[in-house]
């Protein structure tokens, strides 16, 4: 690809709360702007303060989430939906159930799906059949990865299966009893599938992603570090507390 390098506006706040709701913010303009639209959503612990803003507003500002259409960027493979771990269970916890989304515009990846290779195919064509993402929201991981992408994909790779590496198995453990139960694989978003959105908005909080951060929008785009694929779309914000912030430029 020869698409030019492009510099994100990259916004540092005061702390991990007022990113949160910068972020919310963000969302929740493009809801009020575009009732309709179709909005990309992350889970782990980042979005987790973000998703409560925004039902802050669902309830105390009139914020409207019924026509909206939402997609997520992954699930564990062999979670069933009911799971406290799977990002479906997440979802409806942190957010669904809480604000008015209409349960049948709401997508997350199917893990248990029979055929996950197919299933993937029909969930980039559900996205394509929706008019494609309005706007992205993603975390990152501590190595770089953006959704279930790791270090090593490829920059046009679309909706499929893949093995989570050993730094992410270690980072999502917590949300475990132990290690042991962090599924191996996942069915995730493509990095092909995430820069077709038209807006994408990142946020990284902590000390844990400054070096992430850094490398990705340091001006050169490497698969060692999937998010600084981020680099090549123009319109890309990225949303930071002063630790998550304290490397870039070094
Ligand atoms: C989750 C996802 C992941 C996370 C990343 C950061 O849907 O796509 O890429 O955004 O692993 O996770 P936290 O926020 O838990 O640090």
């Amino acid at each position: 690809m020869n698409t030019p390098m492009i510099s994100p506006n990259i916004v540092v706040c005061e702390s991990g709360p007022d990113a949160a709701r910068h972020v919310a913010d963000l969302l929740a303009s493009e809801i009020r702007t575009k009732p309709d639209m179709v909005i990309g959503l992350a889970t782990g612990g980042t979005p987790v303060d973000v998703y409560r803003e925004l039902i802050r507003q669902h309830r105390e500002a009139d914020l409207d989430c019924s026509r909206v259409t939402s997609f997520n960027l992954d699930e564990y493979v062999g979670l069933p939906s009911g799971h406290p771990q799977s990002y479906r269970y997440f979802m409806q916890q942190h957010l669904f159930d809480d604000a008015n989304f209409s349960p049948a515009k709401t997508h997350v990846p199917d893990g248990m799906a029979a055929d996950l290779d197919q299933y993937a195919k029909q969930y980039e064509q559900l996205i394509t059949q929706s008019g494609g993402i309005d706007l992205q929201l993603l975390g990152i991981g501590n190595n770089g990865h953006i959704a279930f992408n790791e270090p090593g994909s490829l920059m046009e790779s679309r909706t499929r299966v893949v093995e989570l590496a050993e730094e992410t198995i270690d980072a999502n453990a917590r949300f475990f009893e132990s290690t042991d139960q962090v599924p191996r694989r996942a069915i995730t978003m493509g990095i092909g599938t995430i820069l077709e959105a038209r807006k994408i908005v990142l946020m990284a909080t902590g000390e844990s992603k400054a070096g992430a951060i850094a490398e990705a929008f340091a001006g050169v785009c490497h698969p060692s570090n999937p998010a600084s694929a981020l680099q090549r779309h123009a319109n890309v914000v990225v949303v930071l507390d002063p630790p998550a912030a304290s490397r870039l430029g070094s």
